[in-house]
């Protein structure tokens, strides 16, 4: 059967390819119950009855090696990660990808809620005391189709601050989520807690806001990583070692020589270390967002991270682009929703949306327009249903009855609320 007809809520489809129906199973929009034209018998029958279809609805595992572990990082704090993260993971599932949100701020969990999650059933404090078993039995569920998160807690993996290995098995333990993406909000600085999720993770875009302190951290942030990543790999090598510790006296982060001049120094003692060194600088080309950009001219005010991290440290920073700042990102946040949710035309979520298909789904021309209206029109239906869902949930609440009545300037009715909704979160 090489192209299929389908009926689903009475209307018909197709012809369609197995391939693109396996995709309308995984988004849900195809089950066991809906009806096939079969041929043989000249009629429609339930798809759970026809064996060649079965593969189609069987929980897929991605193959560990076609899954992406993002980490979204930054040196400097309230930059945006967290808001961006969870408004990627929303765009990624949009176009039907299987995508998984992991608060790995060990301290200041708040992922979950900005995506409306009060109070988390689940966080990675139940899977560390072994309350459950697996990271799969601690995900939740969030507002937007083919997306769930794990909600982080503070001090977790077992200690307030793991070991380098310790990182590295959560990570491979990560892999094992039926998944195609995991996206990593992680802390801001530039402590080894965060710099080794970000080296583990393998994929990492860097976050950063174009103020010179930004800048100037964001740097700072990319020179440790590399120090790391080259301590790790010479550290069973004393002389190499001497050289990358040369001046730094107690302070790790520094390193007063240009990198390139360490390995000239690295070159005379040992070629083939040498060629390690050489290997771990190509390697280490870490993704570069700005966001909240103000003007063009912050645009090149923010590269200079890019120049820099070129010129000192012989790091190629692959700038993925900006976005703008907004007013409406700040309301999301109010109203615990990611950004691209709350108003999928702003101007900070188009930008984020064409960096979504141009520079992570690597889509280009007319494939990158259809996966952009394909990913506008699915983030259209979730906000709606949101938009439903919350109206049903939470109806107007004003009543005399209400703690906060005696002053409350909703007296008369009004909605929403908006003191009721960090009542919770003081409870917590
Ligand atoms: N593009 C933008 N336009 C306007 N405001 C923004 C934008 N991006 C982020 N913000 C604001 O910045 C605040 C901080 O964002 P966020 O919590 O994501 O930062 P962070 O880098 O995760 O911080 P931390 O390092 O503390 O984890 C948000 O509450 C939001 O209001
Ligand atoms: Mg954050």
């Amino acid at each position: 059967m090489s192209s299929l007809f389908v009926r689903v809520d009475k209307k018909q489809y197709g012809p369609l390819t197995k391939a693109e129906l396996r995709d309308l199973a995984r988004q849900g929009k195809f089950t066991p119950d809906d009806w096939v034209w079969n041929e043989d018998e000249g009629q429609w029958i339930e798809a759970a009855r026809l064996e060649e279809l079965q593969g189609l609805f069987r929980q897929e595992v991605v193959p560990e090696g076609e899954k992406v572990v993002l980490a979204i990082g930054g040196g400097k704090g309230g930059v945006g990660k967290t808001v961006i993260t969870a408004s990627i993971g929303v765009g990624l599932a949009a176009v039907g990808k299987q995508v998984v949100l992991v608060d790995a701020d060990l301290g200041g969990a708040n992922l979950h809620t900005c995506m409306g999650i009060v109070e988390p059933q689940f966080t990675l404090y139940d899977f560390y005391t072994l309350q459950c078993n697996t990271l799969a039995d601690i995900l939740l569920d969030t507002p937007a189709k083919n997306l769930k998160m794990i909600s982080g807690a503070c001090g977790t993996l077992g200690l307030a601050n793991p070991k380098y290995t310790q990182k590295v098995r959560f990570i491979k333990e990560l892999r094992h989520l039926p998944a195609d993406y995991i996206l990593l909000d992680l802390g801001g600085g530039s402590s080894y807690n965060v710099i080794d999720f970000f080296l583990a993770a393998e994929n990492g875009i860097i976050i950063t806001t174009p103020e010179p302190a930004a800048v100037q951290e964001t740097f700072n942030f990319i020179k440790v990583c590399l120090l790391r990543k080259l301590k790790l790999a010479f550290r069973e090598d004393p002389e190499v070692m001497a050289l990358l510790d040369r001046d730094q006296g107690a302070n790790l982060t520094r390193l007063d020589s240009r990198i390139e001049e360490v390995l000239q120094q690295v070159r005379k003692l040992n070629g083939a270390s040498a060629s390690v060194f050489e290997g771990i600088l190509a390697s280490f080309q870490p993704k570069l967002l700005l966001n909240m950009v103000m003007s063009p001219e912050e645009v090149k005010e923010g590269m200079a991270v890019k120049v820099a991290a070129h010129d000192l440290l012989s790091v190629e920073v692959d700038y993925l682009g900006f976005i703008e700042y907004d007013e409406k990102v700040r309301q999301s946040v109010k109203d615990f929703r990611p950004f691209l949710l709350e108003d999928p035309s702003s101007k900070a979520s188009r930008s984020l949306a064409k960096l979504i298909t141009l520079k992570l789904l690597e889509k280009k021309g007319l494939s990158a327009y259809l996966e952009k209206r394909k990913m506008k029109r699915e983030i259209k239906i979730s906000t709606e249903e949101l938009q439903l869902a919350e109206s049903q949930l939470n109806p107007p609440i004003c009543s005399v009855r209400c703690f906060y009545w005696g002053d409350c300037e909703f007296q008369n009715g009004g909605y929403p609320c908006s003191v009721r909704h960090f009542e919770s979160l003081f409870r917590s």
